[in-house]
């Protein structure tokens, strides 16, 4: 961490101390959308951490952005998920877009507005290419028609990435990634799910009827929207990582925080719950390295698919079994809305942004792939 980023990481501290932990149970009771978030981050201009600054934004590099991540799921990991989703969204547009829509798009998110993507689709979850969405060309415009369920900031957005087939007979081939605005005509927002963690992050279900989108919206190439996707999802994986860290930190400190009230000094119990508290320490600061590194991979432009998927288990994992530590050291006291909350917001992390046994596939697929030609010898550094 440079002296920059370390300034950043206090001032997300501070923000999240102020803006973040007093509200979070609130919120996680009400399973309201905590809009007001909108609104005190509007100075910072966080929303936009990821948009370049030639285009008004922050242009925070991966790492700095993992360090803001982490300190937003250390005050609430579903605050933290809406930030995060709306990055993807951002990202599908920096990888794909040209200069009109990257900047068309950064727009809302230089006003803190918020940014959906939207794959997923009752029938094509883990299989991301299986939906039935789709896009037809009708002179300069697209005509979309589909339905789109579980979707992060999916009923408060104010841009979209929508995948949509052009070509259903090509399968991955040939789906294509769209920029669509709220309140376009067709665009029927559904329901938000009530969900068991991550309870005030937006979680919802929409639908498009003959949805006209202009040519101009198209990102890419018609069928670049599968590689669009994984790209994208690449990027995001990491950070949910950072979001994972974030939370199972906080959980360790409070049940620390706890065991001190507890236990008198000179009482605190012995080797094998201060062990297990180090176990605990061990594992998060091993996750935290595993997203940090995958960050460094992308800044360095190196490749970092099996990483990304690598610190996503990894990091999850780690904040499933934290709460669930924490949850047994503590007894009836972590047994809470209150405390229950981590362990509530974690479950979902091992299984948004794919899976974690789409990751492994991931993992298996690179673990498996014919070894790399060994690097031409070389002279440097012999006499
Ligand atoms: N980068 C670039 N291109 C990639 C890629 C990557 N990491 N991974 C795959 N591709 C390309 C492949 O090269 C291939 O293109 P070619 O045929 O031209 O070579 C194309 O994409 C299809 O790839 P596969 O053949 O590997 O596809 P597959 O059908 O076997 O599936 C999968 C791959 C990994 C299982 C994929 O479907 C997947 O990741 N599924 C999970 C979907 C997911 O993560 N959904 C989360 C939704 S977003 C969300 O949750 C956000 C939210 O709101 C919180």
């Amino acid at each position: 961490m440079n002296p920059e980023q370390a300034a950043v990481r206090q001032s997300a501290k501070e923000f999240v101390a102020g803006n973040i932990i007093p509200y979070a149970e609130y919120y996680d009771k009400s399973g309201d959308f905590h809009a007001y978030l909108l609104e005190a981050t509007r100075t910072t201009g966080i929303f936009a951490m990821a948009v370049p600054t030639e285009y008004g934004g922050l242009g925070y590099c991966p790492l700095t952005q993992a360090l803001v991540l982490e300190e937003w799921g250390y005050g609430c990991a579903a605050m933290g998920t809406t930030l995060s989703a709306s990055i993807l969204s951002m990202e599908a547009v920096l990888i794909a877009g040209n200069e009109d829509q990257k900047r068309r798009f950064c727009k809302p998110m230089l006003e803190a507005g918020l940014g959906a993507f939207a794959l997923t689709e009752p029938a094509a979850g883990s299989d991301a290419s299986a939906g039935v969405a789709i896009a037809v060309k009708s002179g300069n415009d697209y005509i979309l028609n589909g339905p789109k369920c579980w979707i992060t900031n999916g009923g408060v957005a104010s841009v979209y990435v929508v995948f949509a087939a052009t070509d259903p007979a090509r399968g991955a081939k040939g789906l294509s990634a769209f920029i669509v605005e709220r309140g376009l005509p067709g665009f029927i927002p559904g329901d938000r799910e009530e969900k068991l963690g991550l309870r005030s992050s937006n979680t919802s279900f929409f639908f498009l009827k003959d949805v006209r989108v202009p040519a101009a919206n198209l990102l890419g190439q018609e069928g670049d929207g599968m590689k669009i996707a994984m790209e994208t999802l690449d990027i995001a994986r990491p950070a949910i990582g950072a979001l994972a860290v974030g939370l199972a930190q906080r959980c360790l400190d409070e049940c620390v925080k706890h065991l001190r009230r507890r236990f008198p000094a000179k009482s605190f119990p012995g080797e094998t719950l201060q062990f297990e508290l180090a176990d605990m320490q061990i594992e998060i600061e091993g996750a935290r390295q595993a997203q940090h590194h995958t960050m460094a991979l992308r800044e360095a432009k190196l490749p970092f698919t099996k990483e990304s998927a690598v610190a996503k288990t990894l990091c999850t994992a780690v904040a499933m079994n934290v709460t669930s530590r924490a949850m047994r050291l503590m007894g009836s006291h972590a047994y809470t809305s209150e405390f229950g909350k981590f362990m509530r917001d974690a479950k979902v992390m091992q299984i948004y942004e794919g899976t974690n046994q789409i990751q492994r596939l991931v993992i298996a697929r690179s673990v498996l792939a014919p070894p790399r030609a060994a690097a031409p010898a070389t002279t440097a550094g012999k006499k």
